[in-house]
């Protein structure tokens, strides 16, 4: 039988409770993509062009460092993979990505 991850970033909840009612129904493991600094409400504020999020979405480049890493990933057959969409796309793909497929 395949072994699924439910894997997400949230940095406000809604995404939080997403994955954790799929996880529930799905009879996934869980886990929680947590960035090594926590992001503030100052920093999601997407009108405010100099925010953390603005900034980090304006550099294509930018790859926040992820704190939380899953142990063992050779044990997943399939991956689900929750993040919010930030300007119109989604968010810690490439985070991900980088931390787990070296
Ligand atoms: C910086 C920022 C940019 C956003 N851009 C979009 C967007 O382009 N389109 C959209 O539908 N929602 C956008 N949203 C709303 C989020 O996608 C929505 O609030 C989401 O549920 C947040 O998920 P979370 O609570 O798991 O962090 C944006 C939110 C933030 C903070």
């Amino acid at each position: 039988m395949s072994k699924v991850l439910t894997a997400y970033f949230s940095a406000s909840g809604s995404t939080a409770h997403a994955a954790e009612a799929l996880a529930k129904a799905a009879g996934t493991d869980i886990f929680e993509i947590v960035p090594e600094q926590a992001y503030t409400a100052d920093d999601l504020r997407w009108t405010d062009k100099n925010s953390r999020s603005s900034l980090e979405m304006a550099d294509k480049g930018s790859r926040p460092a992820i704190e939380s890493r899953v142990e063992n990933m050779e044990q997943y057959d399939v991956i689900f993979l929750g993040f919010p969409i930030w300007w119109y796309r989604g968010i810690y793909r490439g985070c991900w990505r980088q931390r787990h497929h070296k």
